[in-house]
């Protein structure tokens, strides 16, 4: 498990988690210092002050020094979850490192999450459901059986006793309430209950297709002309 772990950190293309051990150097251990006597004082501002921050840079504007953090920014294409990375790092005393199979489940699940939502955004939501139910289910199944934890925590008899019929919109939303849940989670307990949403999504997904199979083979049949008899009776 933990070689799986490290080599799939290695093929990861993109970081979207800030790679906390350079920011300490200039911004101190809880971000309390003003790096290079320039920055605001990070520690003491509200999360999305960050993010506001986070994207100034992104753009390429910030104050006399913005070059150094527009560098730092364009290794992390998140911004969300980096300014809640970075609000959660000025908020726990002393520098925790969390552990590489952690940072490994947040980083597959932002990355996984962030595509999903963006597919959704450029779906036709009439058209395209399948192809967005598919793509959950699969990244879902990928959560499931990388996450021993998660595993523990799935229980397939509720996840069939609940299962709404869901619209894109719908899926959107719950998709970006688990996104949301991932960017704020910084333990593996708190990462394990955003998953856990995430694959009973797909299990309601799974039995909305299911119920449409069975109410189409359960039409009558089409022809009702002139000597058609209508067998519906015989199919309850
Ligand atoms: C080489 C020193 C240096 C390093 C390393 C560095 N920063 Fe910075 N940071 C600065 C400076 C200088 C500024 C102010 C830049 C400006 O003029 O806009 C700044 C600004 C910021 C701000 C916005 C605060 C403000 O002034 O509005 C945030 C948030 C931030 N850094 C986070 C980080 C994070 C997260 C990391 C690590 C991934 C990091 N920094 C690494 C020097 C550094």
């Amino acid at each position: 498990m933990k070689k799986i772990t490290l080599l799939a950190l290695m093929a990861l293309p993109v970081i979207l988690l800030a790679d906390m051990d350079r920011c300490v150097s200039c911004h101190g251990v809880d971000f309390e210092k003003k790096a290079l006597g320039t920055s605001k004082v990070v520690k003491g501002m509200s999360e999305l002050e960050i993010k506001a921050a986070l994207d100034g840079y992104k753009r390429g504007e910030g104050g006399p020094m913005k070059d150094l953090m527009i560098q730092e920014v364009n290794l992390g294409v998140d911004t969300d979850a980096m300014a809640a990375d970075i609000y959660s790092e000025t908020q726990t005393p002393g520098f925790e490192e969390p552990s590489d199979e952690f940072i490994f489940q947040k980083r597959m699940s932002v990355r996984t999450l962030h595509k999903i939502k963006d597919s959704i955004k450029k779906a036709d939501a009439k058209k395209d459901m399948k192809k967005i139910s598919s793509q959950i289910k699969s990244a879902a199944f990928t959560m499931y059986i990388y996450d021993d934890l998660l595993k523990e925590k799935i229980d397939f008899k509720i996840m069939k006793a609940n299962n709404p019929t869901l619209n894109m919109k719908e899926v959107f939303s719950k998709v970006s309430d688990i996104k949301t849940c991932v960017d704020h989670s910084f333990t593996d307990e708190e990462i394990v209950k955003c998953r856990v949403d995430f694959v009973n999504l797909a299990g309601s997904l799974t039995r909305d297709e299911e119920k449409k199979i069975k109410a189409k083979s359960k039409k009558p049949p089409l022809y009702t002309g002139e000597g058609a008899v209508d067998i519906s009776k015989y199919l309850k």
